[in-house]
């Protein structure tokens, strides 16, 4: 199998596990979410959409952020995309049947992939892009990340409300949360945010963290620096990313594996 047909089976894999997962889940999803994915309406707040700012949501599920941020600022333009067929199908039917929402355009993508230009047809970056309890579930975190960046302009905020380490909560309740959310191959990673410090220190942007409910979780905001070169390369080139996830793979390995110096702030 050559490397263009296995990373075909790695998408497809993904995507067959998102809609096995959220097959029956979307029917309760947004329910449910709101007494334990903390921080997202704080986060729709903090980013202050403006009238005609092009945002885009990465793994918007049944685009419940969208709709929040479409009543927020009526004026803006979004986009959103995710993985799963699933959850798009119970955001498609919240769009048909709300006018006010209308202008919003969804599309099947995997995090990895998105560009743009071919995902969307767009002639130039997004204003501002939020991701919200996805980077957590994503094996190729940090690919999805810097293709996010690669997709945001120049002085644009990249946001992200995810799971934390609970290191202020009780350590029995921080043990059964833990267990649980790796019932759905969600998990915590320190290696994302110190890459995001390893991005900051190289001044490719600049980062803010605050926390949601001691820890719980975590609210990123990354301003990407107007003179940032590394992640300015557009269409993503699938050969040469498939070398370096080889690598990543391996590099994060060692990260889990070895005793992490370095907890989140
Ligand atoms: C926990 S849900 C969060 C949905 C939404 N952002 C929210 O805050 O309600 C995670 C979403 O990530 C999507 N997802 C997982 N892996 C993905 C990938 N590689 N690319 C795009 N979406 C992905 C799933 O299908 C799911 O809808």
């Amino acid at each position: 199998m050559n490397d263009y047909e296995a990373y075909g089976v790695i998408v497809m894999q993904q995507v067959e596990k998102m809609d096995r997962m959220y097959r029956y889940q979307r029917h309760f999803y947004d329910f449910t979410r709101k007494y334990y994915l903390f921080g997202r309406d704080r986060l729709l707040q903090e980013m202050d959409v403006q009238e005609n700012e092009c945002v885009l949501e990465v793994a918007c599920g049944t685009a419940r952020n969208l709709f929040k941020l479409a009543r927020m600022q009526p004026h803006a333009q979004l986009f959103g995309f995710d993985a799963s067929n699933e959850m798009l199908k119970t955001a498609h039917a919240q769009i048909a049947s709300k006018p006010e929402l209308r202008h919003i355009q969804l599309k099947r993508e995997l995090a990895e992939n998105l560009s743009y230009a071919t995902t969307f047809g767009l002639s130039k970056p997004f204003d501002k892009i939020l991701c919200s309890y996805a980077l957590s579930m994503i094996p190729e975190w940090r690919r999805a990340f810097d293709v996010a960046l690669r997709n945001l302009k120049p002085g644009g905020g990249f946001y992200i409300v995810d799971f934390w380490d609970q290191r202020d909560l009780p350590a029995a309740f921080r043990a059964l949360l833990v267990r649980w959310l790796s019932m759905f191959g969600v998990r915590f990673r320190p290696e994302l945010m110190d890459y995001i410090r390893t991005l900051t220190a190289e001044g490719q942007g600049e980062l803010k963290i605050e926390s949601v409910g001691w820890r719980y979780s975590y609210i990123a905001r990354f301003t990407k620096s107007i003179g940032a070169k590394a992640y300015e390369s557009g269409v993503w080139s699938l050969k040469s990313e498939i070398r370096s996830t080889k690598s990543e793979t391996n590099s994060n390995l060692e990260i889990q594996n070895s005793k992490h110096p370095n907890p989140l702030v």
